[in-house]
């Protein structure tokens, strides 16, 4: 029988006290245990970005790492990012309006890790962005509309702050 071990994580501002497999990844926990399917699976081994989270505000690969290791720490998935259920955030605004996304595979990921390369970079050039994306795998867009979003959420939020 799998080892077992109880941990706390606050995830999207909820608390959620579990017990889980030590061998669970956080993917499968997000997903199976807290029932956040939002946070995709593709290739399983921390190619394509798709499970892309932010733990403690720094993107990780939700599908490299256990949920064990999340015991303690806060977790953003892309159904946290909105300000709420008739709002969204910005930067999905932006995917959106600039055809940022087609199947929508791969936007979690990309979602997610704009935001932490938005807030750390909030004037970004194209090629900053396009550096910022390239850990995450789209089969659809041709990155070009990704990137026109990222560029244009970064002049909403500025306009947001000011
Ligand atoms: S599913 Fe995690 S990087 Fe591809
Ligand atoms: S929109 Fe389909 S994989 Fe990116």
């Amino acid at each position: 029988m799998s080892e077992r071990r109880t941990i706390a994580v606050t995830v999207n501002g909820t608390r959620h006290e579990k017990d889980v497999p030590v061998r669970l990844t956080l993917a499968d926990f997000l997903r199976g245990e807290l029932r956040l399917t939002g946070t995709h699976l593709g290739c399983e081994h921390g190619v394509c970005g798709a499970c892309t989270v932010l733990v403690d505000g720094r993107s990780a690969r939700a599908c490299l790492m256990l949920a064990v290791q999340a015991d303690g720490h806060e977790i953003m998935t892309v159904e946290g990012i909105a300000p709420g259920p008739d709002r969204l955030h910005p930067l999905q605004e932006a995917f959106r309006d600039n055809h940022g996304l087609q199947c929508g595979f791969c936007t979690p990921g990309m979602l997610t890790t704009l935001i932490e390369f938005l807030r750390d970079n909030p004037d970004p050039t194209e090629r900053e962005v396009r550096v910022a994306i390239s850990g995450n795998l789209c089969r659809c867009t041709g990155y070009q509309g990704i990137v026109k979003a990222a560029l244009d959420a970064a002049q909403r939020m500025k306009a947001a702050r000011t």
